[in-house]
């Protein structure tokens, strides 16, 4: 059996997943990849804390030139996150013909472009499934077997943190924090749960998502992003009175060569397949020309499930035999170049729920504000007086489908009204169409 040698940077959530999987899979890895995997060191910040995994002691060090200098290591796995020093890390490995392995998709959505021409040029592997949706193949899915197709749409739900706080919040009643605590001590939130809460880790993975289904280089920038900081449970309670969940969806259309993309709570019905996708899962339901809907659903996030897309990663590079002479390049990003639409383009059926004091005219005020801007509205809720303040009342407006640059206008026009107190909340809907 031939043997090779890897390094992992970084040993918490991630890499003590990849580790334990690489101790209780030995077997089946050993025969699907014909080699033997060592670890032969694992580079971590503090070598004194208490991990939970029986890695020896002598394999853990604080310093990468014991693994950038050791020739004898020819794959690392980068499971440590962050921009710097991850980056200039991985750039050095690849200067020394080390194949690489990653699950930091910050770093692949806002800098990856360096790093996939670096591996071309220096001729290693560079894989990186577990960046986007955890345990679920989807990046081998869009590279490898959806090719035949041109992708129309894809809508996902890529952030397990945020799924987990609104399934708590909806299901349990839970309050966000709380939520937001448990889901932080399962290992599903990032160092900085703001990426998770506020929506960047979405638009991260959207963007890496984008540019392989529509072979177009994303900046991350042109991703739309809202979090889920704003979403209270007098929403999720409307929701449910309209038949529908909030989740936070990452949205990709083409609509004549032009591409849109956003990252935002989104009210769907109850009865599509991602309405049903609770807790730490993550799905990404696709709808290509050839195929038709297809969706892709499992654990997003988490020690085992991140751990089981890295050590597949390391299993292809080895099937691969490490030949340099069958790569594939890692990224076809460049085939064309798409514009992307402007958020105030897109169009969609919006939830708006505003307090306004409660006065005879106000509602005649609002809705004739929205006719004068082209909003159609579907449906006016107006409940009674709020019990803290008797002058304040909850208008729940639901509207046609429009175009957001209108929305935008005709809200400008009644952030104006005297009679408004504040608008509280604004919640695209979904209906896939
Ligand atoms: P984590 O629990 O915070 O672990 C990070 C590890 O990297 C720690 O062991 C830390 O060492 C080490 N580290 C960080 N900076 C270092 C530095 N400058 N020098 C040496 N060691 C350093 O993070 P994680 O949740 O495993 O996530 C790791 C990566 O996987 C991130 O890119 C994340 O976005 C991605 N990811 C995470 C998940 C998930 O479910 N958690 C899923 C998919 C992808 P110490 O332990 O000594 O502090
Ligand atoms: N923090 C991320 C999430 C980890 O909650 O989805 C998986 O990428």
């Amino acid at each position: 059996m031939k043997k090779v040698r890897i390094a992992l940077l970084g040993l918490g959530n991630v890499g003590r997943g990849v580790w334990r999987i690489l101790n209780s899979n030995k077997e089946e890895i050993m025969k699907r990849s014909g080699y033997e995997v060592e670890v032969a060191k694992i580079l971590v910040r503090d070598l004194e804390k208490e991990r939970g995994v029986n890695t020896p002691r002598e394999i853990l060090t604080t310093n990468f030139e014991d693994i950038i200098n050791d020739d004898s290591i020819k794959i690392i796995v980068e499971v440590m996150g962050g921009i710097e020093p991850a980056r200039e890390y991985m750039l050095q490995s690849m200067d020394k013909k080390k194949h690489i392995v990653t699950a930091n998709k910050m770093l692949l959505a806002t800098g990856g472009d360096e790093l996939f021409k670096k591996a071309d040029s220096e001729g290693v592997m560079f894989h990186y499934e577990a960046s986007v949706a955890g345990g679920i193949p989807i990046i081998n899915g869009i590279n490898e077997s959806l090719t035949a197709n041109k992708v129309e749409k894809l809508y996902g739900i890529v952030n397990g943190t945020t799924n987990y706080i609104l399934t708590k919040m909806e299901l349990e009643g839970l309050d966000f924090n709380e939520a937001l605590r448990e889901a932080q001590e399962m290992g599903y939130a990032e160092a900085d749960p703001t990426s998770d809460i506020e929506g960047y880790d979405a638009q991260y993975k959207l963007a890496i998502l984008s540019s392989l289904a529509f072979g177009t280089k994303i900046e991350v920038e042109n991703v739309y992003r809202e979090g889920i900081t704003g979403i209270k449970s007098i929403d999720i309670e409307y929701a449910k009175e309209f038949k529908k969940v909030i989740k936070l969806l990452a949205i990709v259309k083409e609509n004549d060569g032009k591409l849109e993309l956003r990252v935002h709570p989104t009210m769907i019905s109850k009865n599509h397949p991602l309405a049903n996708v609770y807790d730490s899962f993550n799905a990404v339901f696709i709808r290509g020309n050839a195929v038709g809907d297809l969706m892709f659903y499992g654990r997003g996030a988490g020690d085992l499930p991140t751990g089981s897309a890295v050590v597949s990663d390391i299993v292809s590079i080895l099937r691969n035999n490490m030949d340099i002479e069958n790569l594939v390049p890692v990224l076809k990003n460049n085939l064309w170049n798409k514009e992307i639409k402007s958020i105030n383009d897109i169009e969609s059926k919006y939830y708006i729920r505003i307090t306004v004091e409660d006065k005879i005219g106000v509602l005649g005020e609002v809705t004739s504000l929205f006719g004068e801007k082209n909003v159609s509205l579907l449906s006016v809720i107006q409940r009674g007086r709020d019990k803290e303040h008797d002058k304040k009342v909850t208008l729940v407006l639901v509207t046609h489908y429009t175009n957001e640059g209108n929305i935008r206008e005709a809200l400008k026009e009644i952030y104006k009204l005297d009679s408004i107190y504040k608008v509280n909340n604004i919640i695209r809907m979904e209906e896939f169409r």
